[in-house]
């Protein structure tokens, strides 16, 4: 038997798995302190879902197979398309704007690198119904918050912010068809990833224009900053105030507080078809990294998916560079939630009280282990310490028969005898949490 598992899926031990909850919890946190409710769906779907709106990129990594039924089916890659299915299916019925939120395994058949695997978890928070820049602005400041709410602040990392309209505008303007603008969209995109004489080559080829003309188009990536767009508007381009939403948008995120984290970039493009407006995605600010979160505002795809005409917007943010950058950081995470102690049996008569006695504590909400064998005490509190519980209780016949209990910190090795029904109390563990905090 081949002892490996399939490249880019993980085998989670404790420590790795108990970061992932880290993670998941304050996804959760965060998704709700916005007010947005939880959804899910199905992991399979029908491969047509895909095919019909996300985009040749997604589409090219997808996990595809015919079930037995003979259905072209495909693991979910992302979660928008689910999304826009299930508001289209009851959209009458549904406050708008809906705010909701998941938390999806995904599966790409991507290559394995850094940062990018074959399966990950997303956080996707999206609104849906809101036409307004507040709604982007609201998503981008929800996808910061988790930042915050991780300690990361301005100096770890950044929001790049640009917008399809204005990006359309502006090669529309430097002298491309409308039916052009795609493709063109395609290679700005791949601007980061790819040396820009061989993408002029490429788009240049693509759309049977000079290199010269390819160039120009690709220098729309370059435009950077409010200021630099406004300038780019006004040279020639048909729509001068297509930049307004972007606009509206940043002053909201000042306005909350966040404007150090924000940078307006259109080398964002997004790789994804369906998005229609302003585009968003999250960087590591030392800009080594893939991408943390991306996102932006879709809003013909439910009515691609479910002639439903409603505006969207949202984000979809990996669990795989997030626990990169949270394992780097100085001051290590606190994840894994440790025994709050470990009962000893000094001899095998005392075994059956213990079991009792670690029943009891379970139930009054305390992570509790004990030996699942007849051992010396000497390697009961070794196994003890091994599994970093906060205390022993150690019971033997004397202590039975005076119906107490002998409650050692590991940390100090401070030991005390206390009564058996003291502590079945709650009020014993607080008092304990509160003279050693840090134990
Ligand atoms: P996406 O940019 O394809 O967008 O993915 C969003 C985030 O998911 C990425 O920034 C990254 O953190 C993570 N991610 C994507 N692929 C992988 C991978 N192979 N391995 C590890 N992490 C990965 C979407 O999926 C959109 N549906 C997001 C969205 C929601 N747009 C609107 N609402």
């Amino acid at each position: 038997m081949d002892s490996q598992g399939l490249p880019g899926f993980r085998d989670l031990y404790p420590d790795e798995a108990a970061l992932r909850s880290y993670i998941l919890s304050v996804w959760r946190d965060v998704a709700e302190r916005y007010g947005f409710e939880e959804y899910d769906g199905p992991p399979l779907e029908p491969l047509d879902l895909y095919t019909k709106k996300s985009g040749d990129e997604i589409v090219g990594q997808l996990y595809t197979f015919e079930d037995r039924g003979g259905r072209a089916v495909a693991l979910r890659p992302e979660m928008t398309p689910t999304l826009a299915r299930m508001v289209a299916a009851r959209a009458q019925g549904l406050k708008k704007p809906i705010r909701w939120y998941s938390m999806p395994q995904l599966f790409r058949y991507e290559r394995p690198q850094r940062g990018r695997l074959r399966e990950h978890y997303q956080l996707n928070m999206d609104v849906i119904g809101e036409a307004g820049p507040l709604a982007d602005a609201e998503l981008i400041a929800a996808a910061l918050d988790v930042m915050r709410a991780f300690g990361l602040g301005p100096r770890d990392v950044r929001v790049k912010i640009s917008d399809r309209r204005v990006l359309r505008v502006l090669l529309i303007a430097r002298g491309l068809e409308a039916t052009q603008v795609d493709v063109a969209l395609q290679h700005i995109d791949k601007s980061g990833r790819a040396p820009r004489d061989v993408l002029r080559d490429k788009l240049a080829d693509a759309l049977s224009i000079s290199r010269d003309m390819a160039d120009r188009v690709l220098a729309v990536g370059d435009v950077k900053g409010l200021d630099a767009m406004d300038a780019a508007l006004t040279k020639g381009a048909k729509d001068a105030n297509a930049g307004t939403d972007l606009h509206k948008c940043v002053a909201a995120l000042t306005a909350m507080g966040l404007g150090e984290f924000v940078e307006v970039d259109f080398s964002i493009v997004r790789g994804l078809a369906y998005y229609t407006g302003i585009v968003f995605e999250l960087f590591d600010a030392g800009g080594s990294l893939r991408a943390i979160c991306g996102g932006g505002r879709y809003d013909g795809l439910l009515e691609a998916l479910g002639s439903v005409n409603l505006p969207a917007v949202g984000f979809g943010m990996g669990d795989v560079v997030l626990a990169e950058i949270l394992q780097t950081r100085a001051e290590p995470l606190v994840v894994r939630s440790r025994l709050d102690a470990f009962l000893v049996s000094v001899s095998s008569d005392d075994a059956p009280y213990v079991w009792g006695l670690a029943h009891r504590l379970r139930d009054l909400g305390l992570s509790v282990e004990f030996s699942l064998r007849t051992q010396p005490v000497a390697k009961q509190l070794k196994l003890a310490a091994a599994r970093e519980a906060k205390h022993a209780l150690i019971v033997g016949p004397d202590e039975r028969q005076a119906e107490e209990v002998v409650v050692r910190h590991l940390a100090t090795g401070e030991e005390s005898r206390v009564g058996a029904d003291e502590v079945l109390e709650p009020s014993f563990w607080t008092k304990q949490a509160e003279a050693s905090p840090l134990l």
